[in-house]
């Protein structure tokens, strides 16, 4: 199989890394000047100088390939913008480099083992820039015609082409002929044919027949004519993930399996031979390996052999840069009996660069909730803004951003077009925020399961208490003894 490794493919986006991107559909950068300077305000991110600026730092160092097989770790308050600063970095970084998005708890999910959902992800962050020179058919198409048997079953044709210079027919075969069809070619489009895969595009119409049409919508392109001979080669570049090479050639259904997502686990052996594969297109010239971003976010759901595989994947041949972020202090690493800074163990600790983020004034506050109304197309009045600043100050920012929806849909229920102070409110008296849903669960502990799976309804005494069969689940159930 090593003979015939494909790597062609469309990229895809995967719907699990969309919702991460939702609340953050503001940011278009880290918001750096020429000089890696953070401004004020400025692609949508407001504030967090001295983390940006830092980040600003790492952007640089990506981009000359100096920090791969290292990790970097975001430690702050929860909604002091960790996740939004990754986002900012990956669209610095622009779509060229391999950016993927996970969350620590997702790795345990129950189709893949640990160590392979892992091992997916930093996959997903290494692309393979593969350079290939393709002949290419190129020219104006004379005609086409094409003979349908009477039984309707091979067809056959012939398609007449030709550049400023010559002119040929070529032989139709069925595959040639649906995919003309498909691309509804008509004798005067010009296009281009991949010789080895027979994709078909169309480039645009002639000059040299704009005449003939004179009812043709505006979208409508004219090209010239092409010179010279009818086959060139050319060279075309291509950047697929090591990953998307992984799918491709461990399934028959490879290109399917792509698009649904449904990989399952991949041979150890297929991964080698890809491996040894690469590094050799890698020696010949014929590649170029591009490190990307592999962001784990909530890294503290990691448990130790998530973390000793994170260190031994960042020793590899190919690795991606690590970024974790992470809003726990000191505290025991799941699966192990022993306490650390941010849970992380020591030797990953000791591997990465720590960017602090730290708590917003009003002002900075003000500015974000603003910017993500702008972003919703949310017209808060000067009062609804700044009631909205007290909260987001008083909680969250997350919680006073997700209330800014929720204004809104009160807003439009009484057909007004901007969020007044009083539909914040409602919004707010609405929705719990996390204290003061802690406070209602305290006052009202007796109606909630508890921990040993009791559960009291209404006045009654104890010793009638219903028991629930099952335990509830636990905390922890994510651990390995
Ligand atoms: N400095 C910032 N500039 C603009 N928006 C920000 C900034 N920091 C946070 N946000 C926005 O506030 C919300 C919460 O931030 P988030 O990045 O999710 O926090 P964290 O990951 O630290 O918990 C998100 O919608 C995020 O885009
Ligand atoms: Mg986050």
């Amino acid at each position: 199989m090593s003979a015939s490794i494909t790597t062609k493919s469309t990229s895809t986006q995967d719907a699990s890394s969309l919702s991460l991107i939702a609340a953050h559909s503001h940011i278009s950068g880290l918001g750096l000047d020429d000089n890696l300077q953070p401004k004020e305000s400025y692609q949508g991110m407001v504030g967090q100088l001295q983390a940006r600026k830092a980040m600003g730092v790492i952007l640089k160092m990506i981009q000359a390939g100096k920090i791969a097989g290292r990790a970097v770790l975001l430690a702050g308050p929860p909604s002091t913008g960790k996740t939004a600063l990754a986002m900012g970095l990956s669209q610095n970084l622009g779509a060229e480099v391999p950016f993927t998005a996970i969350t620590g708890s997702e790795i345990f999910s129950l189709e893949l083992s640990k160590t392979e959902s892992l091992t997916q992800a930093f996959r997903k962050s290494i692309g393979v820039r593969i350079k290939e020179e393709t002949e290419m058919i190129e020219g104006e198409v004379v005609e086409i015609q094409i003979d349908r048997s009477i039984t309707g079953g091979h067809k056959q044709g012939k398609l007449t082409i030709k550049t400023t210079d010559m002119e040929t027919i070529y032989e139709l075969g069925n595959k040639m002929i649906e995919g003309l069809t498909k691309e509804k070619v008509l004798a005067g489009d010009v296009i281009s044919i991949d010789k080895a895969s027979g994709k078909i595009t169309k480039l645009g119409k002639s000059f040299t027949r704009a005449r003939d049409y004179d009812a043709m919508g505006p979208e409508t392109k004219f090209v010239q004519c092409p010179e010279g001979e009818l086959q060139k080669r050319k060279e075309v570049v291509h950047t697929v993930s090591l990953h998307e090479i992984d799918v491709i050639n461990s399934r028959q259904q490879g290109f399917l399996a792509l698009f649904s997502g449904d990989t399952g686990e991949i041979r150890q052996e297929v991964r080698d031979q890809i491996n040894t594969k690469v590094a050799e297109w890698k020696e010949e010239g014929k590649a170029e390996i591009v490190p990307g971003v592999l962001f784990i976010d909530e890294v503290h759901m990691l448990d130790i052999e998530c973390f000793s595989f994170i260190n031994r994947a960042l020793e590899d041949e190919f690795s991606p840069i690590v970024i974790m972020a992470t809003n726990r202090g000191i505290t025991r690493t799941r699966g192990a009996n022993y306490k650390s800074p941010h849970g992380l163990p020591m030797d990953l600790l000791d591997r990465s660069i720590i960017v602090h983020t730290t708590s917003y004034s009003g002002d900075e506050i003000r500015t974000i909730l603003s910017i993500r109304a702008n972003e919703e197309e949310v017209d808060l009045t000067g009062d609804a803004l700044a009631l909205l600043t007290k909260i987001g100050q008083e909680t969250s920012l997350r919680y006073a951003s997700n209330l800014i929806a929720v204004s809104q849909q009160i807003a439009a229920k009484k057909r007004n077009t901007s969020v007044e102070l009083q539909d914040i409110k409602r919004a707010y008296m609405l929705f719990l925020d996390s204290d003061r849903s802690v406070q209602y669960l305290e006052e009202n502990s007796s109606q909630y399961i508890d921990d040993s799976g009791n559960v009291t309804f209404g006045q009654q005494v104890a010793d009638s208490e219903p028991k629930l069969e099952d335990k509830p689940v636990e905390d922890d159930k994510m651990e390995t003894d």
